[in-house]
């Protein structure tokens, strides 16, 4: 998409009149999220290929708040952790924030993810010997932009967000799943990604819980701009994004703007 910038006013400097830029000029709308042909292929056994994503393209514009739906097994996991460069495409390109990730190492894709993704995972992957206030320090400290204690309150902070005040030191095995999930949820906006991926977020808890997360990303995709990518089988969740992509075995069926997107660009 492009968009026009109003044009720069002359700017006036001891009676000299500079013109900064004449006419409008064009810019391209930023993206936040690149996938060029994407293929992944996994084998199975020695001479069994199974293709589980063919030929994939799409992007995100930033402060875009994208949902993915479609069948058990038609890719959605395999896709995201593509697009969160923890896993690699058997084919095909992924730009994250202008940089082409897929060529990375293992140590330039761990700062990339700690500095600009935050990814709550299928099944959270909480660390069971630190409790939840640590679990959510954990990316804050790798990051090393806080001081312990700017970390400490910033944890507990994220895990008031989602409902969590009164667990800050239990461990994952002394909570439930669904609170094991918000802590996961807190964990992801630690270092305020600007890109946050989310496979079934909302998938272990009540109702009421998942319409304070649905909330939370509403928020954070309206106040902070953060561009949103999240998997989900809830349709009331999916259809509360601003665009709809719909997958069925790897392949996009359906990419739509939903009622009252606001557009990516500001
Ligand atoms: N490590 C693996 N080994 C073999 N097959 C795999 C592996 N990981 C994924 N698959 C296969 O890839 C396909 C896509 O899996 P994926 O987890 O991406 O689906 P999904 O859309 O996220 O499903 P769900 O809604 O159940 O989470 C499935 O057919 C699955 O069997
Ligand atoms: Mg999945």
């Amino acid at each position: 998409m492009m968009v026009y910038e109003k044009c720069v006013p002359p700017l006036s400097f001891d009676g000299f009149t500079i013109h900064a830029e004449p006419g409008p000029r064009l810019l391209m709308a930023e993206t936040i999220l690149k996938l060029e042909n994407i293929r992944r292929e996994l084998e199975l056994s020695k001479d069994v290929l199974q293709t589980i994503i063919p030929n994939l393209s799409f992007e995100v514009r930033v402060g875009e708040f994208v949902s993915i739906t479609g069948p058990s097994g038609s890719g959605k996991s395999t896709l995201l952790y593509i697009m969160g460069g923890l896993d690699k495409p058997t084919f095909g390109k992924v730009w994250i924030d202008g940089e082409e990730i897929t060529d990375k190492n293992e140590a330039e894709m761990t700062r990339i993810r700690n500095e600009k993704i935050g990814f709550i995972y299928q099944f959270h992957f909480l660390l069971p010997e630190f409790n939840a206030v640590e679990n959510v320090s954990m990316p804050m400290m790798i990051n090393g932009r806080r001081s312990r204690k700017e970390i400490r309150d910033r944890a507990m902070m994220l895990l008031d967000t989602v409902g969590m005040s009164n667990k800050y030191t239990n461990k994952p095995n002394q909570l439930s799943g669904g609170q094991q999930q918000r802590v996961a949820i807190a964990r992801a906006l630690a270092n305020e990604p600007k890109l946050l991926l989310g496979d079934e977020p909302t998938g272990n808890l009540d109702s009421k819980s998942a319409g304070n997360v649905y909330e939370l990303f509403e928020r954070l995709n309206r106040e902070n701009g953060q561009s949103i990518v999240v998997v989900t089988h809830d349709e009331d969740f999916a259809n509360r994004a601003g665009r709809r992509i719909h997958l069925v075995d790897g392949i996009i069926e359906s990419d739509r703007l939903l009622k009252g997107a606001r557009s990516g660009v500001q």
